[in-house]
């Protein structure tokens, strides 16, 4: 694999525009970008936001926000990994790797207790992901394939009290970025 000279940090203010050109080059459109958008207006936004820099250049990024988890006593605060994107140009030299498990690292220690994500589980599983339905959980939409429905356990993780429905907040729903939709 080619190497790489990124270091990961959290975002800046300033870093908003850069960070929206990479979520669009990544992802190639505007609906990504536009789930940030809304993201970063919402209550599920908590300012975990984290780029990854190579010569002064954000070249990759990832946001974690808020969602619960319907645990059968109680509702438990748990995060979400959306989006993740590596600029097309700086992909696959282990920037977007490095990013996840940086910003896992930093989030290790938070009351949360479970990060979840919808992704290829042959590229998370190597970033401590596992499937969901594996621990006890269940998706929030059956457009969500089982296998990338995905979860990692973070320090405060209770094997006993938690299992249940992931459940998005509703901007996840209002820009439609839940699970995959049939080809048009
Ligand atoms: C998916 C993505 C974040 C991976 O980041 P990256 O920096 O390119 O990945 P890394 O360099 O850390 O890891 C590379 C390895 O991961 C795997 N990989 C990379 N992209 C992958 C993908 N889309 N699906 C499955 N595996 C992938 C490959 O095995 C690759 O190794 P290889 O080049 O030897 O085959 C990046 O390609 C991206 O931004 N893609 C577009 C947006 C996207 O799909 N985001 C994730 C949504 S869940």
């Amino acid at each position: 694999m080619a190497s790489h000279s990124a270091r990961v940090r959290e975002e800046r203010d300033d870093d908003h525009d850069d960070v929206r050109r990479v979520v669009s080059a990544a992802f190639g459109g505007e609906k990504v970008p536009e789930l940030l958008d809304g993201l970063r207006g919402s209550v599920a936004w908590l300012g975990l936001s984290f780029v990854a820099e190579e010569r002064d250049r954000v070249v990759a990024h990832v946001s974690y926000t808020r969602a619960w988890l319907d645990a059968p006593h109680k509702l438990v605060e748990v995060l979400v990994l959306s989006p993740l994107s590596v600029h097309p140009e700086r992909q696959r030299v282990g920037i977007g790797s490095m990013l996840v498990q940086e910003s896992l690292r930093l989030l290790e220690d938070r009351d949360e207790p479970l990060v979840f994500l919808e992704g290829d589980p042959g590229y998370y599983a190597r970033l401590g992901f596992v499937p969901g339905d594996q621990l006890g959980f269940a998706r929030p939409s059956v457009r969500i394939p089982e296998p990338a429905f995905q979860v990692a356990t973070l320090t405060g993780y209770d094997q006993s009290a938690m299992s249940g429905a992931l459940v998005y907040p509703d901007v996840f729903w209002r820009h439609d970025c839940v699970g995959l939709r049939p080809e048009r």
